[in-house]
């Protein structure tokens, strides 16, 4: 089942095709064929391995992926043109259009105004940055990075991430009103965001398991080509509760379980004592080279995950929420590409709104 399939069949797509066997497969490594897991049949909250009929509440506590079968609404004509108005853009970024323009035709009819582009030449994953500035409170600063995903030719994916000020200075971190006018951009010109940052159930669902109103923020649109896709991180990030995942279109693979069950997995397959001894607190240094092999690049590790639930195939109109509650408790996730064409998804931090 390719993702062009996917993207057409819609709510089609049947529960028996999403469990043909994948082929897990990044950057030239392959990680094996796998079987997706049989989705549960409770409405909504189909989370993988053992831990399908906890609580939400439970799996956001214990740092577990919650999948969100289906919970975004993809079926009008608007939204769907501006899906594939934005896959077709991303084709002509990875064939060297220039973002710039493209943005600015997007932005032309709305309030936002194009200030600049520039290129960062030390970062080898940033294509072009687009300054913007909106009208209103902290709108001055605000970007759209075009960036590779990875420095490597057998990867072509890409990502568009909307913030503000300087990055090496962190200042998304330290500022809400800016972030809310970068969120506010982002959605001016990838409009199809609303399914997901305007959806008021889940946003009631995140305020529940994150104990008051959140903000999705530092927003990212992916394109995942095949063969491409994120190594193993997480993103608890200082004041960040998480990470909000929509599939627009196409598939993704996902391995996604809580740090400490990661780090027993490693310990068990180590290729040294101190790893096996001390797996936990060295995941603070994933590109350890070893370390970086083990997760990255093992099979043996791979098996292990898919045998103890971590694997999630995520298709069109799938969403999924990546918990961070402390840095010491939340979602390891490594992404693999499907299918024979580049997927869309958008990918939102969750912050507290104050
Ligand atoms: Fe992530």
């Amino acid at each position: 089942m390719g993702q062009q399939g996917a993207a057409t069949r819609g709510p089609l797509f049947t529960a028996r095709s999403r469990r043909a066997p994948i082929l897990l497969l990044r950057r030239g490594f392959r990680h094996g064929l796998f079987r997706p897991p049989a989705a549960g049949a409770g409405p909504g909250l189909q989370a993988p391995g053992a831990h399908d009929r906890a609580p939400m509440e439970q799996l956001y506590r214990e740092g577990r992926p919650i999948v969100l079968r289906g919970w975004l609404d993809l079926r009008g004509a608007v939204v769907r043109a501006q899906i594939e108005r934005s896959r077709r853009e991303f084709d002509r970024l990875r064939g060297g259009a220039e973002f710039g323009p493209q943005l600015a035709r997007r932005l032309a009819a709305g309030p936002a105004r194009m200030v600049g582009c520039s290129e960062d030449v030390a970062d080898p994953l940033e294509i072009e940055k687009v300054h913007l500035s909106l009208p209103g409170p902290g709108g001055e600063g605000l970007f759209a990075k075009l960036s590779w995903i990875a420095d490597d030719e057998r990867d072509l994916s890409l990502r568009i991430r909307f913030s503000f000020g300087l990055e090496r200075a962190l200042d998304w971190r330290r500022d809400a009103r800016r972030s809310r006018a970068a969120d506010r951009a982002a959605l001016l010109a990838y409009p199809e965001g609303r399914v997901l940052a305007q959806h008021p159930r889940l946003l009631r669902l995140l305020g529940r398991l994150c104990g008051g109103e959140v903000r999705l923020s530092e927003r990212i649109l992916y394109n995942n080509a095949p063969g491409g896709g994120a190594s193993f991180h997480h993103d608890a990030e200082p004041g960040q509760l998480g990470v909000l995942y929509g599939q627009f279109l196409g598939r993704t693979a996902w391995l996604a379980l809580p740090r400490a069950e990661l780090a027993q997995e490693i310990a068990r397959l180590a290729p040294n004592r101190a790893l096996a001894r001390d797996a936990f607190r060295l995941l603070e240094h994933p590109d350890e080279p070893r370390l970086e092999r083990l997760l990255n690049r093992d099979r043996r590790l791979t098996r292990a995950l898919v045998a103890r639930g971590a694997l999630i195939v995520l298709g069109r109109g799938d969403a999924l929420v990546l918990p961070s509650p402390s840095r010491e408790v939340c979602a390891w996730h490594a992404v693999f590409a499907l299918g024979k064409r580049p997927s869309l998804a958008h990918s939102y931090g969750i912050f507290r709104l104050r």
